[in-house]
């Protein structure tokens, strides 16, 4: 198991968006931060002929790779294959509240069942990968401390390491998966509160932190913080992450950003869709003005393949805007 990984800055896991072209992107804006990978349900992971598309991991470490199951066979061989991927943890989703998810019995509905999720931790286990979990604070409209402080007790017993935790319940029926990022309120007091109690496990906050500002501030008092929606409406704002979170001088040049990219999804054209490689890309226009005429450019040439067209435009857009 690799050790002395910082969890101090991770990007959250997000499906459709922390794909491996995006996770390659955000590992050249940023050394230190540690990213993961979509949800995968375990099945996908086995026996899906596409899986080699989305687990890939082309050394973007240090990074998690994050499952979706409740199936002690199924996790045991979900841990082989994030080791043959050469991930750095392997992470069991216990927080997406779909109804999909609640189908197929994983993600939070599956805080019901302490027991059930300590036996999924410890088929994850292996001394070659460190076995981490995301959950919820709890489920339904009430917030329950207790409740909290007994399904951590209880994964505790696997000798965990790392936990993130979104503050906010779940709520699994009545709202989407998009109300259940915002309308249960947040509460970090619960998650100070347990990690006073387990200092040997590391907490690391999750849900709300919409600016590096209260990043920064959060870690004065946090093991680690972990952002989603801010970097998936702009990922660029990971260049200043290595500076302002991890105190080291960043000399990243945006033309070498686009070069980099394009060096990476080229040879992956006709493999994969053209929007799926640019998309990462494409939230380098977020909130720039009269962005339009670039934006129409590139979808034009998208239709058309024209991938190096797409590259030369994007390198004329940011050595003319002001993104730096
Ligand atoms: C589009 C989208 C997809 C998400 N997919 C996942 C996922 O696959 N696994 C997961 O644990 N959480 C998922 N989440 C939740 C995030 O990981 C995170 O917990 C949540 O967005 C709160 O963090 P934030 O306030 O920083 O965005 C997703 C969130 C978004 C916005």
């Amino acid at each position: 198991m690799k050790k002395g990984i910082s969890r101090k800055f991770c990007v959250a896991p997000m499906m459709g968006y922390t794909t491996p072209y995006a996770r390659k992107l955000y590992r050249i804006l940023s050394k230190n931060s540690f990213l993961f990978s979509e949800m995968i349900a375990t099945k996908s992971l086995i026996y899906s002929k596409s899986k080699n598309n989305i687990i890939e991991n082309d050394f973007n470490n240090p990074v998690a790779l994050q499952v979706g199951g409740s199936e002690i066979d199924e996790l045991k061989k979900a841990s082989k294959i994030a080791i043959d991927h050469n991930y750095d943890e392997i992470n069991l989703n216990v927080g997406c509240p779909s109804k999909a998810v609640q189908k197929g019995s994983f993600g939070a509905c599956l805080m019901q069942d302490k027991i059930l999720v300590r036996n999924c931790i410890e088929a994850l286990q292996n001394d070659k990968i460190e076995a981490t979990l995301k959950c919820r604070l709890g489920l339904g409209k009430e917030l329950n401390y207790e409740f909290f402080e007994k399904f951590i007790d209880e994964i505790s017993k696997t000798g965990i390491k790392f936990i993130y935790v979104h503050a906010r319940n779940a709520i699994l029926s009545g709202i989407s998966p998009q109300g259940n990022r915002t309308i249960p309120p947040l509460n970090y007091n619960f998650v100070k509160e347990i990690k006073n109690k387990y200092p040997s496990i590391s907490f690391i906050l999750n849900g709300g932190i919409n600016s590096l500002d209260k990043a920064e501030n959060l870690l004065k008092e946090f093991d680690g913080i972990m952002v989603g929606r801010l970097i998936k409406n702009n990922p660029f704002i990971l260049k200043e992450v290595d500076k302002k979170i991890f105190k080291e001088n960043n000399t990243l040049i945006d033309e070498s950003i686009i070069y980099n990219y394009f060096e990476y999804i080229k040879p992956k054209l006709g493999f994969d869709s053209i929007f799926r490689l640019l998309s990462p890309l494409l939230n380098i226009f977020f909130s720039v003005p009269n962005s339009k005429i670039y934006k129409s450019k590139i979808n034009e040439y998208m239709k058309n393949q024209r991938i190096n067209l797409i590259e030369d435009l994007l390198i004329k857009f940011v050595s003319e805007s002001n993104l730096r």
